[in-house]
């Protein structure tokens, strides 16, 4: 059976997914901090790989990283409503600017959104 990572367009569909995204958070004033490295490359790496191995693709990122435990993760960053927001921001122009499918778009989408919403750790105003 053909896995939702193929019928998309593989891993150049990603690629382009998490580079569009990252795009815009090298120009986040608000996320851009967050990221320890000064390199944004190796977290797009990670997060590309991720995906791939959600959505039916290459195991390449368990086989580097381990299990993901990403709530686990993102317990060293911030990421309140705002960053959240922002995040999602990004995502949303990165995926129109995939023009996928339509119940494509919308099956990603809809993940993406709630995976956001789970990585939240603090309602603390700052
Ligand atoms: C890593 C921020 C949501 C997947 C990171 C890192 C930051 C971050 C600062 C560390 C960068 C690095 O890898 O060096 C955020 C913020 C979010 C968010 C502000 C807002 C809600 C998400 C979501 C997903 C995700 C929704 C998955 C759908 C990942 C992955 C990594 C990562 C796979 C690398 C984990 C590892 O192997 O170390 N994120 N993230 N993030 N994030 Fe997020």
């Amino acid at each position: 059976m053909s896995s939702f990572y193929d019928a998309v367009g593989g891993s150049d569909t990603f690629r382009r997914l998490v580079d569009a995204f990252y795009a815009g958070v090298a120009d986040d004033p608000l996320l851009r901090p967050l990221y320890p490295e000064e390199d944004l490359g190796p977290a797009a790496d990670r997060f590309r790989m991720f995906l791939e191995q959600y959505w039916g693709g290459p195991k390449t990122y368990s086989e580097e990283r381990g299990h993901p435990r990403l709530r686990m993760r993102h317990v060293p960053f911030r990421v309140g409503p705002a960053e959240r927001d922002a995040w999602l921001r990004h995502m949303r122009v990165a995926l129109d600017g995939l023009a996928l499918p339509k119940d494509q778009e919308t099956e990603l989408w809809d993940y993406l959104e709630k995976a956001a919403y789970f990585m939240v750790n603090t309602f603390d105003e700052e």
